[in-house]
């Protein structure tokens, strides 16, 4: 059942129709003249608005164009008199859900009104779905199971819809490119321009050039006048990869731009303002940049409003399996080649392996091994991972470094279980194998040694030891 207003100057017959639809079960509210109604409109929501169309002072028209100014998604139903077929053909173009000629039925009101509440909870329903299948659309792109991920997801839904600038920070290949994206595909904005520009990639004066355009003759090679990306960028997300790298008088005129909004572009006089959304990233540290003067506190405080840390792949091993598996469904369909997924000792070096070059060194380890392999899986020699399991330890370099004041031999056993651990996503029987120690003297080690699991792995440990075969 509904909300219904009820709007008819003819008193008698506004009341019959409020008390019959009370009957039916809805709620109802009355007004006696349009002004009433439009002033009722502007305190409150219907499901639906029943209003006669001609009247004194304000007319059915004017209840009709305040509701759906305000209301959009409100059914209005008009009543008629004989002869204002004309207007009512108007109200229909306006937006009217029906209208009623009268005299009428209570029956005949009455199916109306069922139908306009169907109508307007249908459109509500497309409207959920067209959202959240946006959404599902937007995020589907950004494969994980890790609770890491899960985190910067919660944070980059909650920022996306704001104007905040934003900060991504993490080392190479962690996804940071990917997550600017998710956040501008995710605003208000995301009809307008994401536009990116890679300051390590440019010389002070090309990098201005391309962030602030240039006119005719500002400097030898400029024949022509050029637009910047942050005027292409307005209304938009500017994404500034690699911002660490700006020389000080890029970050000066950065900065302008973040709080006046303002610039100019290079060789001009006009002052050209913009409306643009700032997203940074960098994978340098820019708080021990602004400690040793080469970037600008100032400008460090703005960028970094909120900042999101992209976690090393190699602390978040549960993503490693499903997006080895994404990215092996799309090169094999990229390579027309038929691949169902990795061995068991592929997968086990997979997670084993401490991708220095995080995500974007995974995806190109599975491109690779898409075009090598002979067989429908994948086998640990595909991936050729095997030169630097550990990634870490060059050929020459010891594997233990004693600090100077020495090291009780217990404790470097307690750091390599916990390493081996670590490298092994705190399976036990993995982690053994890597230390070519058995299972049950690793085991019995991480007891003597009191080595605690991080929260939720504990399971692990647990189901291994009613195994009984440790
Ligand atoms: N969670 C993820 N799901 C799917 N693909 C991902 C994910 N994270 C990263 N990628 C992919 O990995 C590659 C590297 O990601 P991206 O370019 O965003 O990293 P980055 O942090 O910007 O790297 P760099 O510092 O080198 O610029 C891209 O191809 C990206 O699509
Ligand atoms: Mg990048």
């Amino acid at each position: 059942m509904g909300r219904i207003l009820i709007c008819d100057d003819h008193d008698s017959l506004r009341r019959g129709l409020a008390r019959a639809l009370t009957e039916a079960g809805h709620d109802v509210e009355e007004a006696s003249n349009g002004n009433a109604a439009m002033q009722r409109l502007h305190e409150t929501g219907f499901d639906v608005v029943v209003s006669d169309l001609r009247m004194g002072g304000a007319d059915g028209l004017d209840v009709l164009r305040t509701s759906k100014s305000l209301h959009p998604t409100t059914a209005v139903i008009l009543m008629t008199a004989f002869g204002s077929v004309h207007t009512a053909v108007e109200a229909m173009k306006i937006g009217a859900f029906d209208y009623v000629p009268k005299p009428f039925e209570i029956e005949e009101m009455e199916v109306k009104i069922a139908k306009a509440i169907e109508h307007r909870l249908l459109r509500h329903e497309i409207d959920y779905l067209r959202h959240t299948q946006q959404d599902i659309y937007e995020f589907d792109r950004i494969v994980g199971a890790s609770g890491a991920l899960e985190k910067v997801l919660d944070v980059v839904r909650k920022v996306a819809k704001s104007n905040t600038t934003v900060m991504v920070r993490g080392e190479t290949g962690t996804g940071k490119e990917l997550i600017a994206g998710a956040i501008h595909h995710n605003s208000l904005r995301a009809t307008r321009n994401f536009v990116k520009v890679n300051c390590a990639a440019l010389q002070e004066n090309l990098l201005e050039s391309e962030l602030f355009g240039h006119e005719k003759g500002a400097f030898t090679s400029a024949d022509k006048q050029r637009i910047g990306r942050f005027e292409q960028a307005d209304g938009g997300t500017m994404f500034l990869d690699e911002v660490g790298d700006m020389s000080p008088n890029t970050q000066a005129k950065i900065l302008r731009v973040l709080q006046e909004h303002e610039f100019e572009r290079l060789g001009g006089t006009r002052t050209i303002r913009v409306d643009v959304r700032l997203i940074a990233a960098t994978n340098r540290n820019l708080a021990s940049m602004v400690a040793s003067g080469q970037f600008r506190e100032d400008l460090y405080y703005r960028l970094n409003v909120v900042s999101i840390d992209m976690p090393p792949l190699r602390e978040r091993k549960e993503d490693i399996a499903p997006l080895a598996e994404f990215f092996i469904r799309r090169f094999s369909g990229e390579l027309k080649k038929k691949i169902d997924g990795f061995t068991p000792d592929a997968l086990k070096l997979l997670m084993r392996y401490n991708w220095p070059g995080n995500i974007r060194e995974l995806e190109n380890a599975v491109e690779r091994a898409a075009l090598l392999a002979d067989e429908r899986t994948i086998s640990a020699a595909d991936l050729r991972l095997g030169d630097q399991p550990t990634g870490d330890t060059g050929d020459a370099a010891p594997v233990v470094k004693l600090p100077p004041t020495g090291i009780p031999l217990v404790e470097i056993e307690r750091q390599a279980l916990v390493e081996a651990l670590k490298m092994s996503n705190w399976v036990q029987k993995d982690a053994a194998e890597l230390l070519a120690i058995s299972p049950r003297v690793m085991n019995y080690k991480i007891k003597t040694l009191g080595i605690d699991f991080p929260r939720g792995r504990r399971a692990a440990l647990v189901a291994y030891a009613a195994n009984g075969n440790g």
